[in-house]
């Protein structure tokens, strides 16, 4: 059996109100490493996932909420996230072997102590931790699930450069959108979704209102929606919907990153009676919990789509548990593309 690490690290919350996230309200700390025990694996990660829903849990008075992944944070408390790693030890009763791969919920942390049953396999000596860990899966599971998109489709997926969007964006062309338009906050990401991501059209946010740039970019309106912004980008994006449109939420980011105050308050006034008039469909959809059994599917299609030189996963790969706390701050200000991920020693 593997020997215990001397000393494991992790990254604690220190403390945070609401407003910008800094990596000063975390801290990189020490603790003795602990041996599991019965249904535990002790995990050595090699890479954990950054995301922004961090912030909305680690503001004061955050609570738990179902259908959210993420505990709240008090000020001591070790982050989570999705990680993957090694086996270095497991405890009695459990069929792990020592140094098999597993992906499980305690990122932030170069050493997790996990039960046995929140691991998976995987089960492959080459991995792409992005295809594991990333949010393609969800961005697939609401295209051929909470949506069909149908061949000559017209697209828009808001934050389309954001984790789950870059990975729509493509996605939905792959299935046969005959455009694909995404949202975002300036003419810079904007050129690189065009080139990187294959976006027929971008959207800004700095650019005027947002309906009347859909309006010249998509003059005969949009099929389907894949929205993850809210507000006024989810209004316009209705606006210009043709009869039968499909729109799926997946996030309001514009109320998760609200500059002031993380909230999960999203409201938008919408002309209803025209989505009636045009028979425009709006579903609310969790991957984790509509579509899990999409994972491996997902992870099947992923590798064709790549075979075929077909597909991205766009991403920002930062290294050490030290860099992890100003990557998440860099997420939550939108200055990072695509997924973020933490490579460990
Ligand atoms: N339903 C599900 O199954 C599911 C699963 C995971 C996550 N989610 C949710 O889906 C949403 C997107 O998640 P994600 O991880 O892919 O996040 P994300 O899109 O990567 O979010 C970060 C990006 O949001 C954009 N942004 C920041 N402030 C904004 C504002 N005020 N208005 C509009 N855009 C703003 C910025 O991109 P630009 O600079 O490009 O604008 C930023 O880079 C989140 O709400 C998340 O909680 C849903």
């Amino acid at each position: 059996m593997t020997e215990l690490p001397p000393i494991v690290r992790e990254v604690k919350l220190l403390g945070y109100d609401s407003g910008e996230l800094k990596a000063e309200h975390f801290a990189v700390v020490q603790a003795a490493a602990t041996a599991p025990g019965p249904g535990q694996v002790l995990v050595r990660n090699r890479w954990f996932r950054v995301s922004i829903s961090t912030r909305l849990m680690a503001e004061a008075g955050a609570e738990a909420v179902q259908g959210i992944p993420f505990p709240p944070l008090k000020p001591g408390d070790t982050l989570a996230d999705g990680a993957i790693g090694q086996v270095l030890q497991a405890g009695p009763g459990v069929d792990l072997a020592v140094g098999s791969l597993v992906m499980h919920p305690l990122g932030w942390r170069d050493h997790a102590l996990v039960n046995a049953d929140q691991c998976t396999l995987i089960d492959t000596p080459q991995i792409d931790p992005a295809a594991w860990l990333g949010h393609g899966w969800t961005a697939y599971a609401a295209l051929v699930k909470g949506v069909q998109v149908r061949p000559g489709d017209t697209v828009l997926v808001t934050s389309g450069a954001g984790a789950i969007g870059c990975m729509a964006g493509q996605i939905a062309r792959l299935l046969g959108a005959s455009r694909v338009i995404g949202t975002t906050s300036s003419q810079a990401k904007a050129r690189w979704m065009q080139t990187e991501l294959g976006y027929d059209a971008v959207v800004t946010r700095d650019a005027g209102p947002v309906r009347e740039q859909l309006a010249q970019v998509a003059p005969q309106g949009i099929d389907v929606i894949v929205d993850m912004v809210g507000g006024e980008q989810l209004a316009a994006a209705l606006e210009v919907a043709r009869h039968g449109a499909r729109c799926v939420l997946l996030g309001a980011v514009s109320a998760e990153l609200n500059p002031h105050s993380a909230t999960l308050k999203a409201p938008v006034e919408l002309d209803t009676f025209q989505l009636i008039l045009r028979g425009v469909t709006l579903r609310g959809f969790s991957a984790d919990e509509e579509a899990p059994e999409l994972f491996d599917a997902w992870i099947r299609q992923l590798a064709n789509w790549q075979g075929e030189g077909g597909l991205h996963i766009a991403h920002t790969l930062v290294k050490g548990l030290d860099q992890a706390p100003l990557a998440l701050q860099e997420a939550c200000a939108g200055r990072l593309k695509g997924l973020v991920l933490v490579e460990l020693e």
